[in-house]
């Protein structure tokens, strides 16, 4: 950690104990978003509070102090908003309004209220790169016709051809097929995703004012952030330009595209960031603030889901007067191997450093395979993958993935039911998958309805605790195991270890702090790292290995470790934290 020396999160911790903290300027005010932990709840599959098997935000309201004992800092909410649910509801057709599906907008404040008086930020999804094709705007464009003023806020264009009846570019739609669709009377519309995701055109004045008062209403609501959906995708290169190739879904990630990390997109964001500074300074969340423990500022956050090619692409979304924080996603796409993990890290905090932004952290979210799933299989296969593979190896990496991942500074995005271990249900039925990439086939795998399966509260009962009636996907038999109710109170269980991570981590000042770690050397396959009095142990191979003991054991993700002679035995697959003092 550079010059910072954090005091060890001794155990028992003291969450909010006083001590001087070197680790910003300004600490006593420093901004509460550069080291929370930020958990990403899927509305649909978190809770269900009225029987219908999909879950609502009263259900979200009602498991709040699960969150607060969990040790969390801030929810992310996934939308939640007006929608036809073509893609689960980031095809939005009303950006004011809840979907009834999901409650009311009475339900919306009532959540963000009862989130503060527990000391909980809520952070809601923005998705600005695309409408429902049910949004107001959409529908008049199409009703009124050619020339008709509102086609101007999407990208119609006339098709190629002697009769207009080719595609205007050779773009393909990230779920596959297409990115182009025609309507009867001709004209051709892009969409980056489904046919019922329509891209608007952020040349048009019309669409950044619009998003500007989206921004406001929310944030008059009292909301702490946003997570911006496809903030890589906003602009397009100028002459929608042909990219020559076909598989395009390839060649995401790998370089700058005519429809991605087009440089136009920043300054929408530079606009963005001062609508969000006006609302700064606002107090902190009344139950998050504990005596001696440094005060942080109110201030209100943007994280980026932006699929940039490099770490160092992703900086330039959180320059300073850009958005706060950006997911990891080349983190989140490492394999559990040492030496990949040690390059990644490095790379991102190097990245970071110089726009004075927090690295961020993630090993799962709605989109990709649970990490439990990911480490069961072998290295190599991506982010998509349908097999169980050694559910026992992956369990134990993902735990020591994740105490890896606390250990790092800056902040750390969790996934619901990645505390409690769960599995990507990878058998799910053709006939139940809701995923509109599995309907293209194509592009994406379109599995993604396997980490969306409602989450499991209980050992048995209707949907495992999820509701009181069915559940919207189909929960496997194992599920009641895998419950909170099973796992709470019980030692070594996943969400115990998530527990205990959570609180050591929170210790001040905490692990997130700091943009630095100090590489201790290690035998092949593994990670060791030092911060100030703390020392992070990760054995990323499937044998145990014999290193240094640094102090005393504050946790292990796997078995015990033991110790003699000045030397510990880590466990295969574990990751060890160490107090020196
Ligand atoms: C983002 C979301 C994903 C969605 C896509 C289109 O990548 O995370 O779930 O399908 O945007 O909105």
């Amino acid at each position: 950690m550079s010059r910072q020396h954090p005091a060890a999160p001794s155990a028992p911790p003291s969450p909010h104990a006083a001590s001087p903290h070197a680790a910003a300027p300004g600490a006593a005010h420093r901004d509460w978003w550069r080291d929370a932990v930020i958990y990403q709840v899927y509305p649909r599959s978190f809770a269900d509070s009225d029987g219908d098997g999909m879950g609502d935000l009263a259900g979200v309201r009602s498991r709040l102090p699960y969150l607060r004992a969990l040790g969390v800092d801030a929810v992310w909410l996934s939308p939640f908003y007006a929608s036809p649910q073509a893609d689960a509801g980031y095809d939005v057709a009303d950006y004011r309004a809840v979907d009834p599906m999901f409650g009311t907008l009475t339900d919306a404040d009532g959540l963000i209220r009862d989130a503060h008086a527990q000391g909980l930020r809520i952070i809601v999804d923005l998705v600005p790169n695309h409408s429902s094709d049910q949004h107001e705007w959409f529908k008049r464009a199409l009703a009124e016709g050619p020339g008709s003023p509102l086609r101007d806020r999407y990208h119609f264009r006339p098709g190629k051809g002697a009769r207009g009846e080719l595609p205007p570019n050779d773009w393909e739609s990230v779920f596959g097929g297409p990115a182009w669709t025609r309507v009867p009377d001709g004209a051709w519309y892009l969409h980056l995703f489904a046919p019922e995701q329509p891209d608007f055109n952020w040349e048009h004045p019309a669409v950044g004012d619009e998003f500007r008062t989206i921004l406001r209403f929310w944030l008059d609501l009292g909301v702490d952030g946003f997570r911006v959906d496809v903030a890589h995708g906003l602009v397009k290169a100028e002459g929608l330009p042909d990219i020559g190739t076909r598989d395009q879904v390839r060649l995401l990630g790998n370089g700058v595209m005519p429809f991605f990390d087009q440089d136009g997109v920043h300054a929408v964001y530079r606009e963005w960031r001062t609508v969000l500074d006006e609302y700064a300074g606002d107090e902190e969340p009344a139950a998050a603030s504990a005596p001696g423990r440094p005060r942080r500022t109110g201030g209100r956050m943007f994280v980026a889901e932006a699929w940039t090619p490099t770490v160092e692409r992703t900086a330039r979304y959180v320059r300073p007067d850009e958005l706060h924080q950006a997911f990891n996603f080349q983190y989140l796409s490492t394999d559990w191997d040492a030496g990949e993990l040690r390059r990644i890290i490095d790379r991102t905090l190097d990245a970071m450093r110089p726009v004075g932004a927090p690295a961020t952290w993630v090993l799962s979210n709605h989109d990709v395979t649970r990490h439990a799933t990911r480490f069961a299989n072998p290295p190599g296969l991506g982010t998509q993958i349908r097999t169980a593979g050694d559910r026992e190896q992956g369990l134990r990496r993902a735990r020591a993935a994740t105490l890896l991942m606390l250990a790092l500074p800056g902040s750390a995005y969790l996934y619901q039911g990645e505390e409690l271990g769960l599995p990507d249900v990878v058998d799910l039925p053709d006939e139940v998958r809701q995923d509109p990439a599995y309907f293209r086939g194509a592009g994406q795998d379109g599995f993604r309805d396997g980490c969306r399966v409602p989450i499991p509260w209980t050992r048995t009962g209707p949907s495992y605790g999820f509701g009181s009636g069915g559940s919207w996907l189909p929960q496997p038999s194992t599920w009641g195991e895998l419950s909170v109710q099973a796992q709470q109170g019980t030692p070594g269980s996943t969400l115990e270890l998530y527990r205990r991570a959570l609180r050591l981590r929170r210790a001040e000042p905490g692990l997130g702090a700091g943009d630095a770690v100090e590489w201790l050397r290690a035998p092949e396959g593994v990670l060791a790292f030092r911060r100030g009095e703390f020392v992070c142990v990760a054995n990323t191979t499937g044998e145990s290995v014999t290193t240094r003991s640094h102090g005393r054991v504050l946790l292990s993700s796997g078995d015990e470790v033991t110790e003699a002679d000045g030397e510990a035995k880590v466990p295969a697959d574990t990751t060890v934290w160490w107090a020196m003092t």
